[in-house]
């Protein structure tokens, strides 16, 4: 087995960061009018720590977790909250738990429920993640680059502004030739959620 080309991996990336038409932008909301906000990777380190921070601030947190149901979900987001000695000190009575899965169509939820949600919520906090930065690039893709597909599909349904979280750099270039559709200012940050910033001429988008 021979190992993709330069070219070749260029030509993927370049694939994936086309936005599906029915990607587009909105008129995002005042962020000060938003009352219910969606979490994703609450079960994770990140989360638990936006999550803390999204209660303080007097929101309702639908928070979609990997689970067979949702007592199961907020079982499971108690034992992550635990684990960082968060769970004594935070009220959980404004968690909504949706289970589901960001990799998955309508991120693995009916469609009424995805439809109801939409329609509730005003801001998104995607901080889902394969976190392994030793695998390579077509085991993260679908946790990833399609799961953040699915995302801007729930802001677009949803009209709501997005803060995205990624981390570092995914694929240093070549000095004289950056992958199409990147910065040319280097840094380690530079492809930081490289596709949202197409859809973004309304969400915002945070690394
Ligand atoms: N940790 C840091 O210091 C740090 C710094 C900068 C940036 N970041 C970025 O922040 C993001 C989160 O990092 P983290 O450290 O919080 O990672 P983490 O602890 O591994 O948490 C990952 C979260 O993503 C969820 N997830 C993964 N695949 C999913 C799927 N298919 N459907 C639904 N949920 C899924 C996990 O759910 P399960 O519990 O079900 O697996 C978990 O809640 C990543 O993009 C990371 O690169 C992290």
């Amino acid at each position: 087995m021979t190992s993709p080309t330069l070219s070749e991996v260029t030509e993927e990336f370049t694939d994936d960061i086309r936005l599906h038409e029915d990607i587009t932008g909105f008129a995002a909301p005042d962020p000060h009018t938003v009352s219910e906000v969606f979490l994703t990777g609450a079960t994770g380190f990140l989360g638990a720590f936006l999550l803390r921070q999204l209660l303080a601030h007097g929101l309702t947190v639908h928070c979609l977790v990997r689970a067979p149901d949702a007592d199961a979900g907020l079982k499971r987001l108690e034992e992550n909250l635990r684990r960082y000695e968060l769970l004594d000190t935070l009220d959980l009575d404004a968690v909504r738990v949706v289970t589901g899965d960001v990799t998955r169509p309508r991120l693995g939820m009916p469609e009424e429920t995805y439809t109801e949600l939409a329609g509730r919520i005003g801001t998104i906090y995607h901080s889902a993640a394969k976190v392994n930065f030793l695998t390579i690039y077509k085991w993260l893709r679908r946790a990833t680059v399609d799961a953040t597909h699915e995302i801007l599909r729930l802001a677009c349904a949803a009209g709501a502004i997005l803060h995205h979280t990624s981390t570092t750099a995914v694929f240093e270039p070549t000095a004289d030739q950056p992958p199409r559709g990147s910065s040319t200012r280097p840094g380690r940050r530079r492809h930081c959620n490289w596709d949202t910033p197409r859809a973004s001429g309304s969400p915002s988008n945070s690394c």
